[in-house]
């Protein structure tokens, strides 16, 4: 019996410097409270047929803050500008209806090109479910959220803003 605790206490310990390790060293993004009012900018719904389903699949919502639609419209965004991507499950009704389940995770981006000048001026977050602190991100998974938006001709944002 004291071998078995000694062993779970063993991959506790694990587990913590596990975590310890996956928290992001540099600087993080803010938790977006209240995007759901923001602007919605689009939808995409990722279904079966899709390799990353398993992951990701069900609907992906984009929101914008009022600086983020600013920059939506310029091509430049502002300090102070915050997106989210909100990634929900979908659950099928068999009947012909597809509707929005349990979120999945919300991806962020915050514009503060001093704090953020590391991964060019946007910070790169994600945010666990509901959760408004499980941030599931280390550094290296940040700079890999960098290194695809830097490839993004408008400021580093892919979407577009439709009329
Ligand atoms: C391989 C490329 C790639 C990687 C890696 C990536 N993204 Fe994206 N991201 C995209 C594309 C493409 C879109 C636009 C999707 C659309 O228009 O429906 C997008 C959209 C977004 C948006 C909405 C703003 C925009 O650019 O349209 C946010 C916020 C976002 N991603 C955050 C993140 C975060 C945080 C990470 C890291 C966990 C990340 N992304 C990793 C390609 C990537």
């Amino acid at each position: 019996m004291r071998k078995i605790a000694c062993a779970s206490a063993g991959a506790g310990a694990v587990l913590v410097a596990w975590a310890a390790l996956a928290a992001a060293a540099g600087p993080v993004v803010d938790y977006p409270q209240g995007y759901r009012a923001w602007t919605h900018v689009k939808t995409a719904l990722v279904g079966p047929a899709s390799p990353s389903f398993k992951q990701v699949g069900g609907f992906h919502h984009i929101y914008a803050n009022p600086q983020a639609v600013e920059g939506y419209r310029t091509g430049k965004f502002p300090q102070g500008a915050m997106l989210v991507f909100d990634v929900l499950q979908a659950q099928d009704d068999g009947k012909g209806t597809t509707s929005e389940g349990p979120r999945r995770h919300i991806d962020v981006m915050q514009k503060d090109s001093a704090k953020f000048a590391v991964t060019g001026g946007w910070g790169y977050g994600e945010f666990r479910g509901d959760s408004q602190t499980e941030r599931p991100l280390d550094d290296k998974a940040i700079q890999a959220c960098h290194t695809c938006h830097a490839t993004a001709k408008a400021d580093s944002v892919f979407s577009k803003l439709r009329k």
